[in-house]
């Protein structure tokens, strides 16, 4: 096919500017031939040396893990479109039918995801006190620590053993924006420190706390890997820790019990400071009972409450939402 031929000086000047004409032909390697480049063209060009060559057919590279997964036809249409990605593990939910195609599934993601190295399925739903799930191993390495990186700080954690979601990273980046320098912040579930660490780069001070003692333990390393000191890792119930400190933020992100722990949070924040409270709303009413909850403890507590704001998060279930409630104590 005709090529433009040019020193490998030039080369790069060279792609710049037959991409700008529109004429360097796609899908092809680039050759090298001794000193000079060779570009395929799809047309003839001015000003440059042109030559004919053979060109090698680049291969094209599928995005999906559902264009070269081998399924039957009657349950293809119930693979799904996305998975989550926590560091280089991927972990997919599929309906019952897949599960027979589980191996296959799995090998067809590491292939077109060279990043990924091992993929599990979603064995449960998230349960217990930790908030963990079972996983079950589909393909790749039969691993489950990993590093995620989120927001710009680095996790370190497993994902069989403490509750991590990726999906939650803008929130987590919303809530980082509206701390101010000087803040005290009291994370009251803090698992592997998503919130933490990172809200530890502006606030002066953050108080850490969760129950799951792996989660703990992540959460210390990951405060060395993020080089912060100003973090207070605390294991245990954070029914003990909270009304000993009155934070200027508190954050309340477990989402399935939090209106358990509206008593704790509003203890633990000083007057005007702000509660984050995460909670499950039907699609429709997302947060009336929310608020209602929130209103009712205040009123027992004496304490005043002013709505700030209100979003969902993420899709939880169907006609389900993952919210977000925003409000001040006033004492
Ligand atoms: C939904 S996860 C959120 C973790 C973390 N904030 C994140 O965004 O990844 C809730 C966490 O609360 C912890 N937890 C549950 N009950 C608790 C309690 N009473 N006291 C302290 N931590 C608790 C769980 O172990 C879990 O790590």
């Amino acid at each position: 096919m005709l090529a433009v031929k040019v020193p490998k000086q030039e080369a790069e000047k060279a792609r710049r500017k037959l991409i700008e004409l529109g004429v360097l032909a796609k899908g092809y390697a680039i050759r090298r031939e001794g000193e000079f480049i060779l570009f395929p063209l799809i047309e003839p060009v001015e000003g440059f040396e042109l030559v004919e060559a053979d060109f090698e057919r680049l291969e094209k590279r599928p995005h999906s893990y559902r264009e070269v997964v081998e399924v039957p036809d009657e349950v293809r249409p119930l693979l799904p479109s996305s998975f989550d990605i926590i560091g280089d593990i991927a972990i997919i939910e599929l309906p019952k039918e897949l599960m027979p195609y589980g191996k296959a599934i799995g090998e067809a993601i590491l292939r077109v995801h060279r990043h990924i190295k091992a993929v599990f399925a979603k064995g449960s739903k998230v349960s217990g006190e930790y908030r963990v799930r079972e996983l079950i191993h589909l393909a790749g390495e039969r691993r489950t620590e990993t590093l995620h990186r989120e927001n710009g700080i680095r996790l370190k954690l497993d994902v069989a053993r403490v509750y991590f979601s990726p999906r939650l990273a803008t929130e987590r980046m919303r809530i980082f924006e509206k701390t101010r320098p000087g803040e005290v912040v009291f994370d009251m579930f803090a698992g592997v420190g998503p919130y933490a660490v990172l809200l530890a780069k502006k606030a002066k001070l953050v108080f850490a706390v969760d129950l799951n003692p792996w989660a703990v333990r992540y959460l210390e390393e990951n405060i060395g890997l993020n080089k912060v000191d100003n973090v207070v890792p605390v294991l245990g119930d954070v029914r003990k820790v909270a009304g000993q400190l009155k934070a200027d933020r508190v954050i309340m992100n477990l989402p399935k019990f939090a209106d358990r722990f509206l008593r704790e949070a509003m203890l633990s924040v000083r007057d005007g400071g702000v509660v984050h409270y995460y909670g499950f709303g039907p699609d429709g009413d997302l947060f009336s009972e929310h608020e209602a909850k929130i209103k009712t403890v205040a009123r027992e507590l004496g304490l005043g409450v002013e709505f700030l704001g209100e979003r969902k998060v993420r899709p939880y279930a169907p006609r389900q939402f993952n919210i977000a409630i925003d409000f001040q104590v006033l004492k």
